[in-house]
């Protein structure tokens, strides 16, 4: 197997990446009980930035003044990601895009502001684990729906309406993240019109976080809630930002997207102070990513695929028992292990204190992230960041296996 990529996307061997000091291979000690760690938990991608994004920054450290955000910038950070939407099929005034510094602080000011204390909020689960773990201070009721896995008669993740619903009936926020992080899921059109019908009966608000909208493969695309139908652009508050298309969170600038009448003026009121904790770094990495990014993430995109084609054949081959639906959109896979030779042995052995992504990094140094940190119905299964090489990809899988599928895999 050839393990070549292209030279845009850096060095993506173990040692460069160890050597790079990236959050995601430096969290960890290089060893867990003997084994080589290969993380593949948190959802940044391995791949060198864009050039284009790093010349900007450079630009602005050697020749900006550093002080707080200037106007023009703000303006043109709004205005790119209005003419982005745009293209997505959603149009708005370059001021309805409010700067924030990321988008789980946007999720804090929203539900604050925009929703009474005391009321419910909805996750559709499995639902990245942030969501599962954020907890507001005036105790709002979380409500979690179950996606239906895809099965012998439907090939796609589908709401539970009812279940919806009932959720839905005592008003609100619902969080609706699409494409959804964990299970790669691209909403379509239909999907959303119902949603946004059943927020309009029910007066709930819908945090529509669209963070992954630009890792969407062939075959699919995304459409952005907000552009659906007027309805939905009422219930809807848009939160986006390029950073994991451009996997650049560290740089730190997101925005919300205001489509109600009313909402950008109570934002001004009660949320305001918000847009002063941005870091212009964000500013000019979402510019430069949005206006010269295209090539860098063409190269990106055709790496993601070759990725998430090669996992298909990895997991059949080393993980055999395992459920991998490939996911529409994102870099993320989603493996049900439940079915795996081993797994009943190995859960029988995880001791009370691990996590079946604890214990099978014990096991043989994989760090995936738990499924069960995105509601009781993900317990089972582990996601796995493929936006790495192919090297890393097919040693991780294999080692999945040794623990899940094959014989002989001891602590
Ligand atoms: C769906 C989703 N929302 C929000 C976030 C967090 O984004 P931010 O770093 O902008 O808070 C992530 C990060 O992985 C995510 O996957």
């Amino acid at each position: 197997m050839s393990f070549d990529t292209p030279a845009i996307l850096g060095d993506l061997s173990p040692a460069a990446l160890r050597a790079s000091g990236s959050m995601k291979w430096s969290m960890y000690p290089e060893h867990i009980n003997g084994h080589e760690t290969i993380p593949c938990f948190v959802a940044e991608m391995d791949f060198a930035p864009a050039g284009n994004i790093r010349r900007a920054l450079k630009h602005w450290a050697e020749h900006a003044p550093l002080g707080y955000r200037p106007p023009g910038l703000v303006q043109n950070f709004q205005q790119v990601i209005a003419e982005h939407y745009r293209d997505l099929g959603l149009t708005v005034d370059h001021d309805a895009i409010r700067p924030i510094s990321d988008v789980m602080t946007a999720y804090d000011a929203v539900a604050r502001i925009f929703t009474a204390p005391g009321t419910p909020i909805t996750l559709l689960t499995p639902a990245y684990m942030n969501f599962i773990q954020h907890i507001f201070e005036d105790q709002r009721p979380v409500r979690n729906v179950s996606m239906l896995a895809p099965d012998a008669l439907h090939q796609q993740w589908r709401i539970d309406w009812e279940r919806l619903e009932q959720a839905l009936a005592d008003g609100g926020l619902l969080v609706l993240v699409n494409p959804h992080n964990p299970i790669g899921k691209v909403y379509n059109r239909t999907e959303l019109e119902q949603i946004a019908e059943l927020a309009r009966q029910y007066n709930v608000r819908v945090f529509a976080d669209e963070i992954h909208e630009p890792l969407v493969f062939d075959g699919h695309s995304h459409v952005p809630f907000a552009s659906v139908s007027a309805t939905a652009a009422e219930c809807a508050i848009t939160a986006w930002s390029c950073t994991k298309g451009f996997s650049v969170p560290g740089a730190k600038a997101a925005c919300l997207i205001f489509t109600r009448d009313g909402d950008q003026r109570r934002w001004q009121e009660f949320g305001q102070h918000f847009e002063m904790g941005t870091a212009s770094s964000g500013y000019v990495a979402t510019i430069s990513a949005l206006k010269d990014g295209s090539e860098w993430f063409r190269v990106a995109m055709d790496q993601l695929e070759q990725n998430r084609k090669q996992l298909t054949q990895l997991v059949d081959t080393y993980l055999p028992g395992a459920v991998y639906t490939p996911p529409e959109a994102t870099y993320l896979a989603w493996i049900d292990l439940r079915s795996t030779p081993n797994y009943e042995a190995v859960v029988a052995d995880v001791p009370q204190r691990y996590s079946l992504a604890e214990a099978t990094a014990q096991r043989c140094g994989v760090i995936a992230t738990d499924g069960a940190a995105t509601g009781d119905v993900g317990e089972g299964h582990l996601r796995i960041n493929f936006a790495t090489g192919p090297e890393i990809l097919d040693m991780i899988i294999d080692r999945l296996g040794s623990v899940f599928s094959r014989q002989n895999s001891g602590p």
